[in-house]
């Protein structure tokens, strides 16, 4: 991890229950930001939001458009867990954003393994947690999310049509952020105390509820290999098993899931 200067925020704006809020108007990144802040504060459950990113970044090694009317923050979390679980804060925060969108709009909502929101099958938003471990546990973790609110569509390149989507296209109308990120913030909060408490087969049960590829014939990619099967089901620490061509179950824990679409 480099380090890079932690800029001054606008405002360290209030608290959401426990999570104080560092307000910014843009940034590099916000999960950067959060990493500094995290290197040499030794708290947890702060929450660092920007109206727009410069170089927000996506999952294995992506970009993420960061223009303003999205939301986009990460929070500082001191999980006691290994970095091997590290993927269940990932699904945490999907399924809090998924339970606030479905909640504030009622609008139809999936999961996807292992870090997408989608409506109506297109993503809406993504997670990108990332680590600092200290003798075999997580010292600490930053939790990315990023919702397209406000967004229009043509900021997306051409590429992306068709596969993402945003509140206020899906709604025909601007939302309230503040609200949307209140309430994923409470739902995130009722979801780690779980977590601190050993409950995490709750969570895990409640995400695969919104998972609607569970079940689908699926291609997993990850760098060099292509696997085709059914997705079968999650483990115990989150990473997805398929069931394989010739029936033999096989562990993914980083990869892309595209669904195959029925002949
Ligand atoms: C993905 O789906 O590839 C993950 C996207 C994560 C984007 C969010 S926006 C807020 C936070 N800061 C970043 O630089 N990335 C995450």
């Amino acid at each position: 991890m480099s380090s890079q200067r932690i800029p001054e925020p606008v405002d360290i704006q209030h608290t959401i229950l426990d999570y104080k809020i560092y307000y910014y108007d843009n940034v590099s990144s916000t999960n950067d930001i959060a990493k500094e802040i995290a290197k040499k504060s030794g708290e947890e459950k702060i929450v660092i939001l920007a109206e727009t990113q410069t170089y927000g970044k996506g999952r294995l090694g992506r970009r993420w458009i960061s223009p303003k009317g999205g939301i986009w923050f990460s929070v500082i979390l001191r999980p006691r867990i290994t970095p091997k679980e590290a993927l269940k804060l990932t699904f945490m925060a999907s399924s809090a954003v998924a339970k606030a969108i479905k909640k504030m709009f009622g609008l139809k909502i999936e999961v996807k393994w292992p870090n997408d929101v989608l409506v109506n099958s297109k993503k809406i938003c993504g997670i990108l947690t990332e680590t600092s471990v200290k003798e075999d546990l997580i010292d600490f973790a930053v939790v990315g999310v990023g919702i397209n609110a406000n967004i229009n569509l043509e900021v997306f390149p051409s590429h992306l049509w068709g596969k993402v989507t945003s509140l206020k296209h899906e709604l025909g109308y601007r939302i309230r952020r503040r609200a949307l990120t209140r309430s994923i913030l409470q739902n995130f909060e009722h979801h780690y105390k779980r977590l601190q408490q050993g409950r995490w087969n709750i969570l895990r049960q409640e995400w695969k509820s919104m998972a609607a590829f569970l079940g689908e014939q699926v291609e997993v990619t990850n760098s060099n290999e292509v696997f085709v099967g059914k997705a079968w089901d999650l483990d115990e620490d989150g990473a997805l098993i398929i069931r394989l061509e010739n029936g033999i179950l096989k562990k993914i824990v980083v990869g892309d899931v595209m669904v195959r679409k029925h002949p």
